[in-house]
């Protein structure tokens, strides 16, 4: 066997169908793209139409498989309309990535019910609704993988974690109670948790340089995250090579729990 033949057998996502939310931005962009170059077809869904429409056509033109919703996660019914309008592109999802992700970090005393609401609906609801919408389906056809994304706040106050580490927290449990119904049938379902990258959703903190500089010196690794230091972390958990691994969180932050 060439050692392509044995790499495929672990880890090809050939045949695949991946839904990828917050796939337009940040990390789950990075795993929108490293899905599609392991071989699966992506769906990626957020909001903004000209960042989806981006990453999808830098996608296609190295000839990976992509399609684009816009919708909003925010509220119920928009989780229920992006879902049936994901499975029109490919057919229904073998791999469900939950990256969509707010952080309004209001500090604690001046939360808004406004703001724990709308943190909860992105955070935590779509995920679990978008599991209950593609998870029995995974369990009947015997293979699924539910990959979300967490926090450090998950397991650690961290800058203002207020509603954001909350709702983090929860999605692990999700994780857990997730694997627990549907591992007996293949389906797989774990977290992946960063430590701190520069994006769009900490744009304040990741332009302080001194906050980045102590937060890189946290690391053991000695630097920030990148979006692509999680593309192999998602391809292992969304295939073949991870079936017995579930119900966990998957560190992917340079050492920074641990330091
Ligand atoms: N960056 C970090 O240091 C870090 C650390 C720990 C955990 N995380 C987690 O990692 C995930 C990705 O974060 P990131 O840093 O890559 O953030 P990002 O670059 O800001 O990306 C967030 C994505 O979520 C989408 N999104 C936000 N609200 C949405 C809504 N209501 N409906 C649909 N899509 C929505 C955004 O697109 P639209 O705005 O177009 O909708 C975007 O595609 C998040 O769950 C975050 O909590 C990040």
């Amino acid at each position: 066997m060439s050692s392509q033949t044995y790499l495929s057998s672990l880890f090809s996502l050939d045949g695949r169908v991946a839904v990828v939310t917050g796939g337009s931005s940040g990390i789950g962009r990075a795993i929108a793209g490293a899905l599609a170059r392991a071989g699966a077809s992506v769906v990626i869904v957020a909001r903004k139409e000209a960042q989806l429409v981006a990453t999808v056509e830098e996608l296609t033109a190295e000839g990976c498989r992509a399609a684009w919703v816009s919708g909003d996660l925010g509220s119920r019914e928009g989780v229920r309309t992006a879902a049936e309008r994901a499975v029109k592109a490919h057919g229904e999802p073998d791999i469900l990535v939950n990256s969509a992700g707010i952080n309004l970090r209001p500090p604690m005393g001046e939360l808004s019910e406004e703001v724990w609401d709308s943190t909860m609906a992105v955070n935590l609801e779509a995920p679990y609704l978008l599991g209950e919408r593609f998870g029995p389906g995974m369990a009947e056809r015997g293979f699924g993988r539910i990959i979300h994304i967490t926090s450090q706040q998950a397991h650690r106050a961290f800058v203002r974690s207020g509603a954001y580490g909350v709702s983090k927290g929860a999605v692990e449990s999700l994780a857990r109670s997730q694997a627990e119904a549907w591992s007996p049938y293949g389906v797989t379902c774990n977290t992946l948790v960063p430590g701190f990258v520069p994006s769009p959703l900490n744009a304040r903190l990741s332009s302080d340089p001194e906050m980045v500089a102590a937060l890189a010196a946290r690391t053991m690794v000695g630097r920030n995250g990148l979006a692509e230091d999680f593309a192999g972390a998602a391809v292992f958990l969304a295939s073949r090579a991870s079936a017995y691994v579930t119900g966990q969180a998957v560190f992917v932050d340079g050492g920074f729990s641990v330091h």
